[in-house]
């Protein structure tokens, strides 16, 4: 019985079986309907036949005015290098650190108010009396500091395999970004409980962001919205946490993939290149042998360069 993850590969990019192994069984040839005509169903049947069909004819529907499964299909059997290990499933657990964000705050939002005298009680109210309140506030205060652990290790999966250098540069820079974004994101959620240690904590880390050269006191006077931290703060910070990160954040990471699958992965730096392939020796073929790339007068080629029989190593004569 062959594996089912084997199943699952689309016909043209399954791998012809070693011998021994079993082979998965390719599409059955439609039946002799003259000898053998269908059973054909009563309405009840043919009910349950349509019913079972309508999710299939829905994403058809779908695909055949998106064009996505190609797209869908060429990024999910892409071809990864050999020797890939568990630090390369870093990215995705970041990733997967940043949807639990998103959803555990889509909840968070629904119960939390935004004002210097409600929003700690509000957060009260969702550890106390909300259902399952507590375990969604910690998932998300916990999260926070996970997806900034993952991102870190992320980051030096990255640069230990050297997967900063060209192409991929530009993934680099946009991974930068990121991580300031989800750090910028650590320190606007920091403030929202609006407790005693969110208060103070948040006027060392506008400070400190205001002894930055240049930009610096321009900076902390943004993030501060007012002489003190205050009600103008708060809802500050709520907006940035809210609307203006996650947003920038998902269109990055989009860009971020995007380049991820177009580029393909950095294979680990110990793995050696396959050895270049080399042509067949061709002096003892026959003149006029058609096939392989082989001219009728018997001058070899591959992809259209000539080849000199005696270096046989697909470079052009001299
Ligand atoms: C929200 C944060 C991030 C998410 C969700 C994320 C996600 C991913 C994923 C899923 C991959 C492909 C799988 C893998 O190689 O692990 C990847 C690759 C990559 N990421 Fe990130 N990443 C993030 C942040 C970063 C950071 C901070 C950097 C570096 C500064 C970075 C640089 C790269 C590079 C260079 C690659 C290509 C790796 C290769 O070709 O082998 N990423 N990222």
């Amino acid at each position: 019985m062959p594996k089912l993850a084997d199943l699952l590969v689309p016909a043209p990019l399954r791998k012809t079986p070693k011998p021994g192994q079993v082979a998965v069984p390719k599409t059955p040839a439609p039946q002799d309907l003259k000898s053998t005509p269908p059973e054909r169903p009563d309405d009840f049947g043919r009910l349950g036949e349509q019913a079972l069909e309508a999710p299939v004819e829905a994403v058809a529907w779908v695909d055949q005015r998106m064009a996505a499964s190609g797209f869908l299909t060429g990024m999910l059997f892409r071809k990864v290098p050999k020797g890939t290990n568990w630090f390369y499933t870093l990215g995705s657990a970041a990733l997967f650190a940043f949807i639990v964000q998103a959803v555990t705050g889509v909840f968070l939002a629904m119960f939390y108010t935004p004002s210097t005298t409600q929003a700690y009680t509000s957060i009260a109210h969702i550890n106390n009396d909300v259902f399952l309140g507590q375990f969604v506030h910690g998932m998300h205060k916990w999260g926070a500091s996970v997806m900034v652990i993952l991102i870190f290790l992320h980051m030096g999966r990255t640069f230990f395999f050297g997967a900063y250098k060209y192409p991929r540069e530009l993934n680099w820079v946009i991974g930068v970004v990121l991580l300031i974004l989800t750090m910028t994101m650590a320190f606007t959620g920091y403030l929202l409980p609006f407790d005693q240690r969110s208060y103070w904590a948040s006027i060392v880390g506008i400070n400190i962001n205001g002894t930055g050269p240049i930009v610096g006191p321009y900076l902390s006077d943004f993030l501060r919205a007012g002489p003190e931290v205050g009600a103008t703060t708060l809802s500050r910070f709520y907006a940035i946490h809210m609307l203006l990160l996650p947003g920038a954040i998902i269109a990055l990471i989009g860009a971020h993939l995007y380049l991820v699958v177009k580029l393909g992965t950095t294979a680990p730096p110990w793995t050696k290149a396959d050895k270049p392939r080399v042509a067949e020796p061709t002096t003892n073929l026959e003149a006029g042998a058609s096939g392989n790339g082989y001219r009728p007068n018997g001058a070899p080629t591959i992809a259209g360069v000539q080849i000199d029989a005696n270096h046989g190593d697909g470079t052009a004569p001299a």
